[in-house]
């Protein structure tokens, strides 16, 4: 299946026949970064932004990334070309590369950089689907969540604590305050405003957060840029998380307490409605 092809350090193959090093820094150190870039109709969704953001984490942890900007996105349109995933996403790392078992970076670190695509089943329509169940968790991560870093343990400890007590997502709460969810940034809608972690230390500068501030530009909807307090998550009208790979989810509960109407909300809506118009104007989806 031509879903299994990898782009592997400037080659296309098979993802069977791929090899990649016992002593590749991104195993044993989770010393990497990297992007998840959806495809819609074949196409990517803002492909520009998340390479953006794979430079700033690449610099982020002192990783000169082993390929120029342009050979990357030429790489990348051909494995997108020849692959058959039509609706899904490209998964795309970059790590130090193959060295002797050493904290200390190596002198010339080879780098390695992988990307393949896969499909993903299609996002319910805006205002569709399921409303998330928030469970709170402390905040267990390390300070530069800017950093797209493949150092995912306490994420993956935290969706896990989530999805075995039945609930969808996970979200980081530290003194009091809730900053992100372990795959996806949180948004609240008070009082017609809408409010959300600023980036930085504890948030990570979601590219679909980002498409979402243009649209509220657009609609005219007040963004504050601020962390939400625990004891205002079942007081706000609307909850929402973002992602690359669902788009926007509407949220029903923070911990057990249900949150809004049961229903999407009307500004989470014409939000999603507005990214969904990107999304169309940009791969034809
Ligand atoms: C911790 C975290 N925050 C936020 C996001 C959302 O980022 P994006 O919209 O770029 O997918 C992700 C996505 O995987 C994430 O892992």
């Amino acid at each position: 299946m031509a879903s299994d092809l990898v782009w592997l350090n400037g080659e296309i193959i098979p993802m069977a026949d791929a090899r990649i090093g016992v002593e590749d820094r991104g195993y044993q150190f989770a010393d990497g970064v990297y992007e998840v870039v959806r495809l819609y109709n074949g196409k990517p969704f803002t492909m520009t932004e998340h390479l953006d953001r794979l430079e700033r984490s690449a610099a982020g942890i002192k990783l000169a990334l082993p390929i120029t900007r342009a050979a990357l996105e030429d790489g990348l349109a051909k494995l997108v070309a020849k692959s058959d995933v039509r609706d899904g996403m490209v998964y795309l790392q970059a790590s130090r590369g193959v060295a002797p078992r050493n904290h200390v970076f190596p002198e010339k670190p080879s780098g390695t950089v992988v990307a393949y695509c896969r499909a993903l089943p299609p996002v319910p329509a805006p205002g569709e689907g399921f409303g998330a169940k928030l469970l709170a968790v402390p905040d267990e991560r390390w300070k530069r969540c800017w950093v797209k870093a493949i150092a995912l343990l306490p994420n993956v400890l935290a969706k896990n604590e989530a999805a075995g007590r039945g609930y969808d997502e996970a979200a980081f709460v530290e003194d009091g305050l809730v900053s992100e969810c372990s795959t996806a940034n949180l948004f609240a809608v008070a009082n017609g405003t809408l409010v959300t972690h600023p980036v930085g230390a504890k948030v990570l500068p979601g590219i679909t957060r980002a498409v979402l501030f243009d649209c509220a530009k657009e609609l005219g909807i007040k963004v504050d840029e601020r962390p939400l307090r625990e004891d205002e998550m079942t007081k706000v009208q609307e909850l929402f998380i973002t992602s690359t790979t669902r788009e926007l989810s509407w949220v029903s509960h923070w911990n057990d307490t249900p949150v809004g109407q049961g229903t999407c909300g009307p500004v989470t809506l014409k939000l999603h409605r507005a990214y969904r118009d990107r999304v169309r104007a940009q791969t034809g989806a």
